[in-house]
């Protein structure tokens, strides 16, 4: 049996995507956005609109493609008999949310067999938008403007240079680690930028706004479209796996960055301590 195309799931993402994030345009009330409950910790919030929003996309997903599983960022999974998983998380940059601070995305992806196969990631109150399909490539886009990713150009100066997204947990003692980490690699790099949404990072990072990019204890959810987007873009992602060995990006770690630089990029994380 072949399994479903990635551009027609890129296609079902986008569709969903784009309005799930009207949903929450229309939803979201002026001011400060009130706090329904938490989760790992007291800072790690949900609004009533965070599962609202997926609720509405397990809907508009399950209309296109009812045999598939949904695992997302608030509610219960939804088991699936066809092998496609999607891993949706309704608004990334949930605390941006809240705030009124215009970084906050919807991040959508379908997984098949342990790959990713499409992701799609809107940042809700511009609009600017980035898709991928494997295999095929990954491409940005704001209004009327269009452009295909690729590999950036390498950075003459190297890793010194580098300016280097982060985020941190919602844990206070994985918050202390990490930041630990952050002030040993800081004299190393030009500078970190903290902006509060991981899906946007890493699509900030494949349109070349960034040069690296690191963070601990994210979850499928934030991270899936996101790693495609760089991966279809030409990036290097990647974590370590138990043993510290160079792996697949998951909770542990993730760090990414252009081929140029992941050598020299991804030893220095681990030498710093993340
Ligand atoms: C969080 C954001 C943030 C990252 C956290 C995530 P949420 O997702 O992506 O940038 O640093 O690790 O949990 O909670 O806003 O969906
Ligand atoms: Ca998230």
């Amino acid at each position: 049996m072949t399994g479903p195309a990635p551009l027609e799931l890129l296609g079902v993402a986008v569709k969903v995507g784009v309005a799930a994030a009207e949903l929450i345009n229309d939803l979201r009330p002026t001011g400060r956005v009130d706090v329904a409950s938490t989760k790992s910790s007291s800072t790690d919030v949900v609004t009533e609109i965070d599962t609202t929003v997926e609720d509405f996309i397990r809907r508009r997903i399950l209309e296109d493609r009812p045999a598939d599983a949904i695992v997302g960022e608030e509610g219960e999974d939804w088991a699936g008999s066809s092998g496609v998983a999607w891993l949706v998380d309704p608004i990334d940059g949930t605390v941006n949310f809240v705030y009124g601070i215009p970084q906050y995305a919807v991040s959508l992806a379908a997984v098949a067999d342990g790959e990713t196969l499409a992701g799609f990631v809107i940042n809700v109150v511009s609009g600017e938008r980035w898709g991928a399909a494997r295999g095929v490539g990954a491409w940005r886009s704001l209004g009327a403007e269009r452009m295909q990713l690729g590999q950036a150009e390498p950075l003459a100066e190297g890793l010194a240079h580098a300016l280097v997204a982060t985020g941190f947990n919602y844990l206070p003692d994985l918050r202390a680690r990490q930041a630990r980490a952050v002030a040993e690699l800081m004299p190393h790099v030009r500078d970190i930028r903290r902006f509060g949404s991981a899906a946007l990072d890493l699509c900030a990072l494949a349109s070349g706004r960034f040069d690296a990019y690191v963070e601990q204890g994210l979850q499928p959810w934030d991270l899936a479209a996101g790693a495609l987007i760089c991966r279809e873009a030409g990036l290097v992602v990647s974590g370590l796996d138990a043993d510290g060995v160079m792996g697949e990006p998951s909770e542990r770690l993730v760090m990414a960055s252009s081929k140029a630089l992941a050598e020299e990029f991804f030893a220095l994380v681990v030498a710093c301590g993340f």
